[in-house]
């Protein structure tokens, strides 16, 4: 494996900037609030930052409408701000990533404003241009977010397409002057000491050279890998083209020391993911996997999830555990507010064998905010505004993302400690912020803050959660059991889902007991799991 694959064992935290830290008091998040919060994130144990994009934009998704990729939106700071984030953590000995979104700029960047002014202008083949076919789009294909894909611009009577909202138009990667304009962006930030790159939408760079029209489908609700709005996403996603683009910009990465990582937001089959991967490991070094945030949360379809990641994502691969982003329903959320089932699934994130990776405030057990769709500020969420929410819910859509996107909850005083703005924050506080914050957390030994902190360190502490094969083990229906091995020793991990207290046969002669949620513990009987327990154990 070797030292230099450090990306191999680490723990990833995921800042959105705009709601981590306000250091101006304008009720907005920014790069110096942020800084003054590395310590936090060191504390709690994590190697690993990913943050959300901060670069300048007209923010109308929040960032991933980039204007600029070289200088730092002002209401979040200065070029030289973004020098500094990339020094503190480096500093504190944790690694940085940063949120690449190749696929498309803002309708802002001066790129599009040139592409979009003539027909003949030097960056017009910059991005997608077609003629309509009459009135008529180009072709059938849809936006990820719904809706056609393609736009008609005035000025040049011709349409552009975009993979996701109108005003964030998709660059042209068949351009070889675009690829080379980006590679060399990426250039700059791994010759500024970058440690790596979380790749926004990364399945969409390339389209279909012919243009064809996507077969239609059955399936109107999206699904990650192959469907949505009555449409097979055939030429939209995931052509060999990108596939062949993953290596390529893992050959830039490759020539730079100590190594880099990309981390891609793919949304595939199990199967075109391990292509991104590379059967010879030269792609992309790991793609987000989307069974778990998905699952119920039962120990029954957990089981499903990591037997799914196992077999797909054998080693030398490693699956991604993720609970939850910026475009999810906060997890805590998810299981309708129960506390010990997110424990669960802390636990279950930093011991099975894979990347663990942690939505800030899922530290903190923070919930989803409570602004109704129709005063939302997501993009997305507004398409949206006119359904009604229990419609929404009933078919189970996430469409409005402010929700996982409120400040961070940093004590129980003004505004949750997050600004001391005394008018609006961008967004409103979650209404758990009184009880679920750092402050009021950290002095309390099993919240769910010391929990997250105590499985890192046990991470740490033991190789075979890093390292170890998983075997699932067989438990009671409501229990979710695993076990890691390396030749040394075995550790067994034991979770209760259920609110019914659950006694196991004994796990091995000497055990050691290495970290227990609500009193579980080895008796003279065997295992024993109080309601929501877990256990973890070694045995030598
Ligand atoms: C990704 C981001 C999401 C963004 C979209 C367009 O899915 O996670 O927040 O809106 O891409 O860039």
């Amino acid at each position: 494996m070797g030292a230099e694959s450090w990306w191999r064992n680490t723990t990833i935290y995921q800042v959105y900037p705009r709601s981590y830290s306000d250091s101006y008091g304008n009720g907005i998040g920014d790069l110096p609030g942020i800084i003054s919060k590395l310590d936090y994130i060191k504390d709690i144990g994590f190697e690993t930052i990913w943050f959300s994009p901060f670069f300048d934009s007209p923010q109308a998704d929040f960032g991933y409408d980039v204007s600029d990729y070289y200088q730092a939106a002002p209401e979040y700071g200065t070029q030289e701000d973004i020098y500094k984030l990339i020094e503190e953590v480096h500093k504190r000995e944790m690694k940085i990533v940063f949120d690449l979104v190749l696929n498309h700029t803002s309708d802002h960047h001066p790129w599009f404003l040139e592409s979009r002014s003539s027909l003949d202008n030097p960056k017009r083949d910059w991005y997608i241009w077609r003629d309509g076919k009459g009135k008529k789009p180009p072709n059938n294909w849809k936006a990820l977010p719904g809706g056609s894909g393609w736009h008609y611009d005035d000025i040049t009577g011709q349409w552009y397409y975009a993979s996701f909202l109108p005003f964030q138009p998709d660059l042209n990667f068949r351009n070889p002057e675009v690829k080379n304009a980006m590679l060399d962006m990426v250039a700059f930030w791994l010759d500024k000491g970058v440690d790596g790159f979380r790749l926004d939408i990364f399945h969409s760079i390339f389209k279909d050279q012919k243009f064809r029209d996507n077969p239609l489908s059955r399936h109107f609700i999206p699904r990650n890998d192959k469907a949505g709005f009555f449409q097979e996403w055939k030429y939209t996603v995931n052509q060999p083209e990108t596939v062949a683009f993953a290596r390529e910009i893992r050959e830039l990465t490759k020539a730079y020391q100590p190594e880099r990582f990309l981390l891609g937001e793919i949304f595939a089959s199990d199967e075109i993911k391990r292509d991104y991967l590379g059967q010879d490991q030269a792609g992309l070094n790991l793609v987000f996997l989307w069974d778990l945030p998905d699952a119920r949360v039962t120990a029954k379809d957990l089981r499903r999830v990591i037997e799914k990641y196992e077999l797909n994502f054998p080693d030398p691969h490693f699956p991604v555990y993720v609970l939850g982003n910026h475009d999810r329903k906060r997890v805590l959320s998810r299981v309708g507010g129960n506390i010990h089932l997110a424990k669960l699934l802390a636990v279950l994130i930093f011991t099975a064998r894979g990347i663990p990776v942690t939505y800030y405030g899922e530290e903190i057990g923070m919930i989803e905010g409570s602004g109704p769709i129709k005063d939302c500020l997501d993009p997305v969420g507004q398409r949206y505004k006119n359904v009604p929410q229990f419609l929404l819910d009933a078919l189970d859509i996430y469409v409005n993302r402010d929700g996982c996107r409120t400040p961070m909850q940093w004590g129980p005083g003004k505004n949750a400690g997050f600004s001391s703005a005394d008018g609006d924050l961008w967004m409103p506080l979650a209404l758990n912020s009184i009880e679920q914050n750092v402050e009021v957390l950290k002095e309390s030994p099993d919240s769910i803050l010391n929990v997250y902190r105590e499985l890192i360190k046990l991470r740490r502490n033991y190789p075979g959660l890093v390292d170890g094969k998983l075997r699932v083990i067989k438990a009671p229906v409501d229990v979710l059991a695993i076990e890691r091995v390396i030749p040394e020793e075995t550790i067994g991990v034991f979770m209760n889902f259920s609110s019914r207290e659950m006694h196991l046969e004994p796990f091995g002669p000497d055990c050691d007991i290495l970290f227990s949620i609500s009193n579980a513990e080895v008796n003279s009987e065997g295992i024993y799991l109080p309601s929501f327990g877990a256990l973890v154990i070694s045995s030598k």
